[in-house]
């Protein structure tokens, strides 16, 4: 079981609070998308989970046990991996350090294997072994960023707009690898995207920010297909909301 529940949680940098009583389920083996305008807290809240943001008060139980305030290594010993928009790669270092790297810490021939396993799911990366990381075009780099959180075998992992600033066909292939996290590895995924459309297709439930409260929560083809708020805070246009 990988199920995380928000209780009501109150989170932010020192003072300054952004997530306002935030409450909402991710499922175990299914693909919580988060959704919302620029500046509404999605960042804040995998910051908040994964015990980079201040939680002032509210619960994040994460199977069974309350994780709030827990420091990051702690909360990454469970099983909950949180790749970053940025700076998610040692761009100086090869893409084989990096992997290494990603598994420190643990014994070297279980390293090895872990990492002959999370490259078979990005074949690309077994090419360029060698390359560095900063000089890899911005899809590979997302997948490496995706594998060095694989390599420790997460139960939840999180992902902050892991398409960002990708090509068409390349955001298509990370949303495509992210489903089959869900589906070939049992993986329980909680998905920022600023790509609306396409992340709420690929997911199970949604949830929409605004100003750091949650204003909708529901399964993704709800909040796809709301008559009024996918137009409103998503730019979604109501003929395509209905998907295929
Ligand atoms: N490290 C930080 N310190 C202070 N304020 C921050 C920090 N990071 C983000 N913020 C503020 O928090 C608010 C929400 O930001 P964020 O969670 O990144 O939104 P989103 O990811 O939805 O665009 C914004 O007003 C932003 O300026
Ligand atoms: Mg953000």
């Amino acid at each position: 079981m990988a199920s995380l529940v928000l209780e009501k949680v109150n989170a932010g940098y020192g003072k300054l609070q952004i997530l306002f009583d935030v409450s909402f389920h991710v499922p175990d083996k299914q693909i919580t998308v988060v959704v919302g305008p620029n500046g509404s807290g999605k960042s804040t809240t995998l910051k908040a989970i994964f015990g980079i943001a201040n939680v002032y008060s509210g619960k994040i139980v994460f199977d069974g046990k309350n994780i709030a305030g827990m420091p990051p290594h702690r909360i990454a010993k469970l099983g909950i991996a949180y790749v970053p928009q940025t700076d998610n790669v040692f761009a100086k270092l090869t893409v084989r350090e990096n992997l290494e790297m990603a598994g420190y810490g643990m014994p070297e021939d279980e390293v090895r294997e872990r990492v002959r396993e999370v490259l078979d799911m990005f074949p690309i990366l077994k090419e360029r072994m060698n390359q560095k990381a900063g000089t890899m075009s911005g899809g590979e780099r997302q997948m490496l960023a995706m594998a060095i959180a694989l390599v420790r075998r997460p139960k939840l992992m999180m992902f902050d707009e892991p398409t960002a600033a990708l090509a068409p066909k390349i955001a298509l292939e990370i949303l495509d690898i992210i489903q089959r996290l869900r589906d070939e590895h049992g993986i329980t995924i909680l998905l920022v995207e600023q790509n609306a459309k396409k992340a709420l297709e690929i997911g199970d439930r949604g949830v929409l920010l605004v100003g750091g409260r949650v204003a909708f929560e529901g399964s993704a083809r709800e909040l796809l297909e709301h008559p009024d708020l996918g137009r409103m805070y998503l730019g979604l246009v109501a003929e395509e909301a209905g998907g295929s």
